[in-house]
């Protein structure tokens, strides 16, 4: 259970997040919507204790993630994959993808097998492990940061837009990646702009608004629900979110 009470966090003094009360269930999916600006990736960065809160804290498990310092919320299972392309291009798909043991300092040899593992679920880390990671299209590096994050067999995990410049087959097989993280019993939240795709992979939905919250519901009630809807998708055309 991620429990997020009284919650406020912005940047340099100015407040993107106000007085945010919310429970995330564990052992299943929640997908955060809400239009551009709303402060949803601010909430995973608080989540994963990148960004420390004015105010509140988060607890996963009963335990304080907020202020555990650097490296921090690893230690605590808590992984986030980043909307921005966070692997070195310079580097193989094999050395980005061992970095994810890094920050609890797992022993090689366990590293060595995890990564086998990896490679066996992600065919792209196994087939171009020496690759120079730069050299991957856009949906084999989501699947790389995939496989870097569940290095350390995480509790959490955190997306954000993960299926932004995906084409349909390599959304295909995110959804499917997601589905197999919960079904390994991790607790997966996402934000998603495409909030069909969002929404139909998730239990639960959470709706934000100009950094507030404005419902926590089942995803599929809030799927259907038009004035919600309105909200969400923040009067773009409809078809953009299909
Ligand atoms: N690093 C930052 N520094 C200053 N302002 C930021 C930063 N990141 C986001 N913001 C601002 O915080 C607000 C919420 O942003 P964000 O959490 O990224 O929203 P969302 O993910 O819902 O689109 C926006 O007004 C954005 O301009
Ligand atoms: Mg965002």
């Amino acid at each position: 259970m991620i429990r997020i009470e009284g919650v406020s966090a912005g940047y340099g003094g100015g407040l993107v997040l106000r007085d945010i009360d919310v429970e995330i269930a564990p052992g299943q999916a929640t997908c955060i919507v809400g239009p551009n600006g709303a402060g949803k990736s601010t909430m995973l960065k608080v989540i994963c204790d990148d960004l420390r809160p004015t105010q509140g804290h988060v607890d996963i498990d009963g335990t304080r993630v907020t202020g555990s310092g650097p490296g921090g919320a690893i230690r605590h299972g808590v992984v986030m994959i980043p909307q921005t392309n966070a692997l070195f291009g310079g580097m193989s798909v094999r050395e980005n993808v061992l970095l994810g043991g890094h920050a609890t300092r797992m022993p090689r040899r366990a590293a060595a097998r995890r990564f086998d593992e990896l490679a066996q679920l992600f065919p792209v880390v196994g087939e171009r492990a020496a690759t120079h990671a730069g050299l991957l299209s856009g949906g084999q590096r989501r699947m790389v940061e995939f496989a870097r994050a569940l290095m350390i067999e995480p509790r959490v995990v955190l997306l954000d837009e993960p299926s932004i410049g995906l084409d349909p087959k390599s959304r295909q097989t995110l959804d499917a990646s997601i589905r197999a993280l919960v079904n390994a019993g991790a607790t997966v939240v996402l934000v998603e702009q495409n909030v069909r795709f969002g929404l139909s992979l998730a239990t639960t939905g959470i709706v934000m608004e100009g950094g507030r919250l404005v419902a926590s519901a089942d995803a599929a009630t809030l799927l259907d629900d038009p004035e919600l809807r309105a909200v969400f998708v923040g009067g773009h055309a409809e078809g953009k979110t299909s």
